[in-house]
Formats: structure tokens, C-alpha cells, sequence
């Protein structure tokens, strides 16, 4: 817990950073019950990290893994959480699998959103994978993180159609626009402590109106 009583999180971001920005924005809302404490980049200039700065959030930019031991690296990625009192961790674009150490200093509490309807089309490129599969509906994905790729309990799903003449760019775009919103949501029932694991599955205690599901229709 943070000391103006919201739960701080951090932030792991490799990429463009509109997951991060939509997290920044449901934060910037007093009445949001997370802040982000810390955003974190595996490189060096990623536009996540000026997203984080134009919100006065303390950035670090980490060495490239391939230079350090991952056992380092994560160990120095989990000092960097800790010095900001993170308590909670999100996966926002973040290219790298964490490690079993990382995992045990944040014990089922890493988060990570993945742009498919999981378990179909783990790993990279799942966008394309869902258009070479033909799927006429996609979509996006938060998890708590396991130590497998993608293979984390579920917490909310989003859904959009597949038209077509959707190619990478339109469905990973489309795809973009429920992720924006089941993050902020999974991150809330999260924090709020409203998770209970159940074996590989997560059941949440739902608030009157509130769903662990999306779908855009067009
Ligand atoms: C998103 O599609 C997310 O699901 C995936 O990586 C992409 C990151 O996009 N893990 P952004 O950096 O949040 O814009």
C-alpha cells in the first residue's frame, strides 16, 4: 500500500506504451484504488518511458538483458520495484519472460496482457497467428503471470470481430482498443484483492455491474 492508500504498481514496458498510458490514465483518477510507483524499459527509447515522464512518473531504463546474467537482470529489476515500494507488478508490452525469481519476489501478483483470447495464440506475433488461423473473433487477454509463456489463470477477456479484409495492422489496432480497457478493469479487481485463485483458474468477487468480459462489436 502506498501512502496516499493506493497500492503502488510497477510498470514493465519494451514498447510504444498505450497499455502503460491507459493504466496512467485510470490512475491519474483519485478514486482509481492503484498509482504507478515506477516504469520500467529494457530499452533505452522506448516512447512508453516519455509517456511515463509526461506523467511525472520516475522512469528506469535497464542495460539490454544480453549483456547481463538473467539472474542479475531480474535481480535488479525486482531492487528497482522494491525501492519504490511496488507491490504489484504489470506486463505492459514488455518483451522479455520474467524468471521464476522475479515471479517469487511478486507471488501471483504479475500481471500481463497478451493480444489474443488465451490460450489460443500464445507468444509473439498473435495477431497474425489469429488471421492465418482464420478466427472470425479475436482479441486480448489479462493474465496472472506463470512461469510459462502466456499461460497464466485469466482475469478478463475482451472480444472484437475479425473482418475479411483485416490485415496485421488493422486487427492488432482494433484488438488495441479492448485492451485499453480490460487492463484498467483487471488491474482494479486486482489490487482491490478481489483475485481468488482456484487451481489454474481465477474466480473474482464481482462488483454489482461489473463483467470480466468486453466485446466491441465493430
Ligand atoms: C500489446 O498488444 C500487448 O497486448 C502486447 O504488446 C503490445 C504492447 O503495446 N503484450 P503497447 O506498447 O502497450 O502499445
Amino acid at each position: 500500500m502506498s501512502d496516499d492508500g493506493r497500492v503502488a504498481v510497477g510498470v514493465l514496458a519494451s514498447g510504444s506504451g498505450t497499455n502503460l498510458q491507459a493504466l496512467l490514465d485510470a490512475c491519474a483518477n483519485p478514486s482509481f484504488p492503484a498509482r504507478i510507483a515506477v516504469v520500467l524499459s529494457n530499452r533505452k527509447g522506448a516512447p512508453a518511458l516519455d509517456r511515463a515522464h509526461a506523467a511525472g512518473v520516475p522512469v528506469l531504463s535497464l542495460p539490454k538483458r544480453r549483456q547481463t546474467p538473467r539472474a542479475v537482470y531480474d535481480a535488479l529489476l525486482v531492487e528497482a520495484l522494491h525501492d519504490h515500494g511496488v507491490v504489484w507488478v504489470c506486463l505492459a508490452g514488455y518483451m522479455l519472460l520474467v524468471s521464476p525469481a522475479f515471479l517469487s519476489a511478486f507471488p501471483d501478483r504479475v500481471l500481463n496482457i497478451h493480444p489474443a483470447l488465451l490460450p489460443a495464440f500464445p507468444g509473439i506475433h498473435a495477431q497474425q497467428q489469429a488471421l492465418d488461423h482464420g478466427v472470425r473473433i479475436a482479441g486480448a487477454t489479462v493474465h496472472l503471470v506463470d512461469e510459462g509463456c502466456d499461460t497464466g489463470p485469466v482475469i478478463c477477456q475482451g472480444a472484437v470481430p475479425v473482418f475479411q479484409d483485416d490485415d496485421v495492422t488493422s486487427l492488432s489496432a482494433r484488438i488495441l482498443t479492448v485492451e485499453h480497457q480490460i487492463y484498467p478493469r483487471a488491474l482494479r479487481m486486482a489490487v482491490e484483492g478481489r483475485l481468488r485463485l482456484r487451481g489454474r483458474r481465477i474466480d473474482v468477487d464481482l462488483r454489482p455491474g461489473e463483467s470480466r468480459w468486453l466485446w466491441t462489436g465493430a
